[in-house]
């Protein structure tokens, strides 16, 4: 036998050497959940280890998460009133406005990403503005996003990440910031994002289960591929400076695609629902903690994703720091 290739496996050393695929600290994206009201702060039930921070509390971990070496967060707001028009959302004194003001004054040098939808800030819970029949408006909707988007970079913020599907968002958020200036700010795209049941965290998270329906008339259908292809070439075409694929786990596949059809940093989100069943399996001493999370971020990776949004990122970041 003149192959034999376990003698690369023989030793600790020899592993590491010829390794290919590293999980880099600053890759990774730690999402922030950032409250109006006070009372709405504290742990989330069905994420453990995740709470919801008020705007002091969410400086202080900014500036923790930069010293450990996570040095991009995705805010979401959780507001203190909802509406049918989201109005709460383009509010410029509204808690995702104050949160980024606050965060680049206090670490300017955190590459603060905002989330730009309103499934957070409608009373119906749905991403966008209902027409007669009870279906989301595209178009009123985009007219929306761009409205708040202004709010964002008016703010300070480094990047709007549209999560809504509406068609033909891209293509306005660009147009509008730069229009009014904010040619610096990008545009992070979640450009194939299926219509997902391992969200279902998140929505306590953020309280924001839509109250009828679902979201499947917007968000992509899951058993779909190439539709995927399609979508992030339209982002790509309207001016996305970086394209995602949500969630990661159940979609390395459509991971792999994307790296190998495109040229532009590629995002995956490792959702609630990733995290908490992962979480779950620790609390039972069912699976391994961090021999598990390591073999997780790695298989984003492998798959080709640069940025890697995920929950598991301070804890991550602090073994690493310790190690
Ligand atoms: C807002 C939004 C959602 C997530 C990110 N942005 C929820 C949804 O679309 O229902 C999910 C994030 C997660 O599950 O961690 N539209």
């Amino acid at each position: 036998m003149n192959v034999r290739p376990r003698r690369l496996r023989r030793s600790a050393v020899v592993r590491s050497l010829v390794r290919e695929h590293h999980v880099r600290v600053d890759a990774l994206v730690m999402p922030l959940f950032v409250v109006a009201r006070k009372a709405d702060a504290g742990p989330i039930s069905s994420m453990p280890g995740i709470s919801r921070l008020t705007l002091d509390q969410a400086v202080d971990e900014s500036r923790e998460l930069y010293g450990l070496g996570v040095r991009s967060v995705l805010l979401f707001g959780v507001p203190d009133r909802k509406d049918a028009v989201a109005s709460s959302n383009y509010d410029p004194q509204g808690i995702v406005q104050r949160a980024i003001a606050a965060i680049k004054k206090a670490v300017p040098e955190m590459y603060v990403i905002a989330d730009l939808c309103n499934c957070e800030y409608t009373d119906h819970g749905h991403c966008g503005i209902l027409d007669e029949h009870g279906d989301v408006d595209n178009d009123a909707t985009v007219a929306l996003l761009v409205r708040t988007a202004l709010t964002y970079a008016q703010a300070g913020v480094d990047v709007v990440a549209p999560s809504d599907m509406m068609d033909g968002r891209v293509d306005a958020l660009r147009s509008s910031l730069d229009a009014h200036g904010y040619t610096g700010v990008s545009i992070m795209a979640y450009s194939a994002k299926y219509a997902s049941a391992f969200y279902g965290p998140f929505r306590e998270a953020a309280g924001s289960a839509p109250q009828f329906g679902d979201r499947r008339t917007y968000q992509m259908d899951p058993p779909n591929a190439r539709e995927a292809m399609r979508e992030i070439a339209l982002d790509i075409e309207e001016g996305a400076d970086v394209v995602m694929v949500k969630p990661a786990l159940a979609y390395l596949d459509v991971v792999r695609m994307a790296r190998d059809a495109f040229d532009v940093p590629l995002a995956v989100y490792n959702v609630s629902g990733e995290y908490s069943m992962l979480q779950a399996a620790f609390e039972r001493g069912w699976l391994e903690r961090e021999r598990t999370i390591d073999e997780l971020l790695v298989s984003f990776v492998r798959a080709g994703a640069d940025v890697i949004i995920t929950y598991f990122a301070k804890d991550y970041a602090k073994r690493r720091s310790s190690s």
